[in-house]
């Protein structure tokens, strides 16, 4: 190993000698490490939040595990287990809310920059940590993607615990609150509390339309009456980091949106919509409403901004905007016109500086971050003042 000033001095001893006519300059040889860094993980609020019962969160152990010399995706996916596995935590893995069925369905992706590789899973059942079988995708097949039963058949054959369940007693509990909300008619709460039922319309070709937009209401009704977190209710966690060879690397995992259609799929298992790293340049994913990164491929354009030269700060900025700009229809937008749904992206660049921004500062306000100095929270920087419901 040598250091970067070693490595400059010597790179300008070879560049200063000069060559006789005809000869052949020799080949230099690259330094075993061009450059050292300081290392940053970086996620999204869950990464601090939660424990499952053990001591560390999964910014720090991510970090602990890279600075004890680990690969960093290996370090990234041990944290992100860490919410994956906790009950509590109820956008992610285990005990995560389910589809509109009641099931719960897990999307995951992560990529490796310097081996320039990625893999992922979406509507994935029955396995606690889709991040790892998002990582075996990536190391056992050519595919990027896998989905739905073949990834749940992948999963049992790469030798991953298949169980029938994934929900825990919350999780059911707050799908039968949703159920009533929606269809009052059927589903009564056994505490004896009334609903008043809808009535019941002939079958319209309207009727599938208005009854997603109930289910998204009866959602945010939940969010806005204190049952589920807003970050639940889009689940999700981010998590970059930054080695201290200079490499990067990233995973997202969800459940995606609570009471989705079934099949739903959201941005957290797309290169470059939920997550994006390029060795050279950075890393960058995101949470919240996953059809706005979609449409966008905010994380690729995060990155591809930061290779142009912005910070990751202005560089996330720029993708804020580009998904306002791209917020026309009126479903999706508050009353002063801008969009009614919160989006946060997290971005990282090769020289180790960082930044969380969102649509608002509003739901959850805050980011996780862990350096040398320790884990800490830091507050996300808005592109808009106020909230999504405006
Ligand atoms: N961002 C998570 C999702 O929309 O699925």
């Amino acid at each position: 190993m040598i250091s970067r000033r070693d490595f400059v001095k010597s790179a300008s001893l070879a560049a200063a000698a000069p060559l006789s006519l005809g000869q052949t300059p020799a080949p230099q040889r690259a330094p075993a490490v061009m450059r050292t860094v300081r290392p940053v993980v970086i996620s999204d609020y869950s990464g601090w939040e939660f424990k499952n019962g053990g001591a560390e969160n999964a910014v720090q152990r991510a970090f602990r595990l890279i600075t004890d010399g680990q690969d960093v995706l290996d370090a990234l996916i041990a944290g992100v287990n860490i919410p994956e596995l906790d009950p509590l935590e109820t956008g992610i893995g285990y005990g995560a809310l389910p589809n509109a069925n009641g099931v719960v369905e897990l999307d995951a992706s992560c990529m490796h920059g310097p081996k320039k590789r990625a893999g992922a899973v979406a509507c994935l059942e029955g396995v606690r940590t889709p991040s790892l079988v998002a990582k075996a995708v990536m190391e056992y097949t050519d595919h990027h993607l896998l989905v739905g039963g073949g990834a749940q058949q992948f999963a049992r054959n790469m030798g991953f615990t298949v169980e029938d369940d994934l929900n825990t007693d919350t999780s059911r509990r707050l799908w039968r609150e949703w159920k009533r909300r929606v269809d009052p008619e059927h589903w009564l709460d056994p505490n004896g509390n009334e609903r008043k039922p809808k009535p019941k319309h002939e079958k319209d070709p309207g009727e599938e339309a208005a009854w997603q937009a109930r289910a998204m209401a009866a959602g945010r009704s939940m969010v806005r009456d204190g049952l589920i977190p807003e970050g639940s209710f889009w689940g999700t966690i981010n998590c970059d980091g930054l080695g201290p060879n200079g490499d990067l690397c990233g995973v997202t995992t969800t459940s995606g949106l609570a009471w989705k259609i079934p099949g739903r799929t959201g941005d957290s298992p797309i290169l470059g919509a939920g997550l994006y790293v390029d060795n050279e340049v950075g890393a960058a994913g995101s949470t919240g409403r996953g059809e706005a990164n979609l449409y966008n491929l905010s994380s690729f354009l995060i990155v591809e901004s930061m290779r142009r030269g912005m910070s990751p700060k202005d560089a996330g900025m720029e993708a804020l905007k580009r998904i306002k700009a791209n917020t026309i229809e009126s479903r999706l937008l508050n009353s002063k016109g801008n969009p009614n749904f919160n989006i946060r992206f997290f971005a990282l660049n090769k020289q180790g500086d960082y930044a969380g921004v969102a649509m608002y500062r509003a739901g959850e306000t805050k980011f996780a971050v862990c350096t040398e100095n320790g884990a800490q929270v830091l507050e996300l920087e808005p592109l808009l003042a106020g909230t999504p419901e405006d």
